[in-house]
């Protein structure tokens, strides 16, 4: 080993952050203290090339091969994402306590490139999205699986790591940081149990579960465990919505009067022929919990919680489905402000979706994923300070469930890795997903019992 070592460092002989910066293929670090106290001269560490090449912040580690062979003070390893993804300890969260203070640091950490082993349950439409993604940042997928074997090996040949058996393997390999859960709604609360119980960090898809029961005790079993657990609302991450929730924190848009959240979307008869779509026991419902969802969870987040609620709805009134496929609701939020969440799949040919907000000052109207207008009476100055990213190229799931773009998608993954690094809460955690079922359950209440 000390040979190889010798040798590696006569080649590389980094020893700078600069000089490593400027290294254009990766640097194999020594690995281990033994490894270390072998070296005849101090070595000083950074955690990786990458983290010298953009130091954001100061590195902590034991700073020379002596200090790692005879440590006089703790030594507060590890700092890898493997490492800190099966933590010995519970993870204590120090910060932020909201997703609205975890908001500026989720910018800051962007700039910061470090990497992340995912293992994927279910290997359907979405995970290849969520694949994509994770090249597109640098993390990595090292396992996954789904109850068709064929389709996880097929997977991991096109996105690499090793196709396994069951959720139970993925959470128990070693490579795994994190498990990153894409399969239906109702199996959500088993393969949180699993990571839990293996220490590993969970992300699962959206809606978080088919109901607000099944959301709490994923929370809890992640808290018990000190566990991350991140929910999947990618739109949370578009430059709209994140312009939008500054620009209505810092009163840009004055009071807020109304709010809504259109998704006139259409789903084909072929998109409903699986029994299970649509279905109370595996999807949770129609329109609003696996389409709406994700303005239902923008609209909350820019204008608070809702506190009462009128709602109808329509079953099957196109398709063949036992849940909604049509559905309004009345809000009035807890600021004052009213506003209509209106879901559907039944209205062809299918219509970007829409968040529309109007305060005291004037209208914002989010397309699809794009802030389509930004009408603000007085705003001059703070337009040129802080400019809405007004658009009109618009990506949206309006017909076509795939049509969506990896942007917001790569935000988010690496939102959820830098919340595992630094032990905070993700943008999107179990509370933020929960807090979304909360509302959809409430107008599926209303709708089956319209007065109470
Ligand atoms: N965020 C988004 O924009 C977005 C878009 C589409 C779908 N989704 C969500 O993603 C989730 C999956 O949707 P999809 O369209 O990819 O579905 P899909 O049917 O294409 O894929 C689901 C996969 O999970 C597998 N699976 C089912 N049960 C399993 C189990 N117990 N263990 C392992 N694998 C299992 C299935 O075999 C299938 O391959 C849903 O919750 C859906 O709402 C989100």
């Amino acid at each position: 080993m000390r040979g190889r070592l010798e040798m590696q460092l006569a080649v590389d002989s980094p020893e700078t952050g600069h000089d490593l910066a400027a290294q254009s293929r990766p640097v194999r670090f020594p690995e281990t203290a033994h490894d270390l106290a072998a070296q005849s001269r101090p070595v000083r560490f950074p955690e990786t090339a990458h983290d010298l090449a953009t130091p954001s912040r100061p590195v902590r580690f034991p700073e020379t091969a002596h200090d790692l062979a005879a440590p006089s003070r703790p030594v507060r390893l590890p700092e890898t994402a493997h490492d800190l993804a099966t933590p010995s300890r519970p993870v204590r969260f120090l910060s932020p306590k909201t997703a609205l203070e975890g908001f500026p640091s989720m910018r800051l950490h962007y700039n910061v490139p470090y990497s992340m082993n995912a293992g994927i349950v279910g290997t359907g439409a979405i995970s290849h999205k969520h694949a994509q993604a994770y090249r597109n940042i640098g993390f990595r997928v090292a396992a996954c699986t789904d109850i068709n074997p064929a389709s996880a090996q097929a997977f991991a040949e096109r996105y690499g790591g090793v196709a396994l058996a069951s959720v139970e393997d993925i959470c128990r390999h070693p490579d795994v940081d994190f498990v990153d859960v894409c399969t239906f709604p109702d199996f959500r609360l088993q393969p949180v149990r699993l990571a839990a119980q293996n220490g590993k960090h969970v992300q699962v898809q959206k809606p978080m579960a088919i109901n607000v029961a099944v959301a709490r005790e994923m929370i809890e079993v992640a808290r018990d465990a000190g566990i991350v657990l991140g929910v999947a609302s990618q739109h949370r991450f578009d430059d709209s919505s994140i312009f939008l929730r500054k620009a209505i924190d810092a009163g840009r848009l004055g009071r807020l009067i109304q709010c809504d959240a259109y998704v006139k979307w259409f789903r084909s008869a072929e998109y409903y022929s699986r029994p299970i779509k649509g279905s109370w026991a595996v999807e949770g419902g129609g329109a609003l919990i696996n389409q709406a969802i994700h303005q239902i969870d923008i609209l909350r987040w820019l204008a608070g919680p809702v506190k009462n609620i009128q709602a109808m709805w329509q079953l099957g009134a196109l398709h063949k489905i036992e849940s909604e496929d049509v559905v309004n609701a009345l809000l009035r939020f807890e600021n004052g402000a009213t506003g209509v969440i209106q879901a559907s799949t039944a209205l062809w040919p299918g219509y970007s979706e829409r968040v529309e907000l109007h305060g005291t000052r004037g209208s914002a109207i989010v397309t699809g994923d794009q802030l389509t207008s930004w009408d603000v009476q007085g705003d001059e100055e703070a337009s040129i300070a802080d400019p809405p990213p007004l658009s009109t190229g618009v990506a949206s799931g309006a017909s076509d469930p795939m049509a969506i773009s990896l942007t917001p998608f790569e935000r988010q993954f690496r939102d959820f890795g830098d919340a595992i690094r630094s032990r905070r809460k993700p943008l999107v955690g179990g509370e933020e997903g929960l807090a979304a079922l909360e509302i959809v359950e409430r107008i599926y209440e209303t709708c089956r019992n319209p007065t109470a």
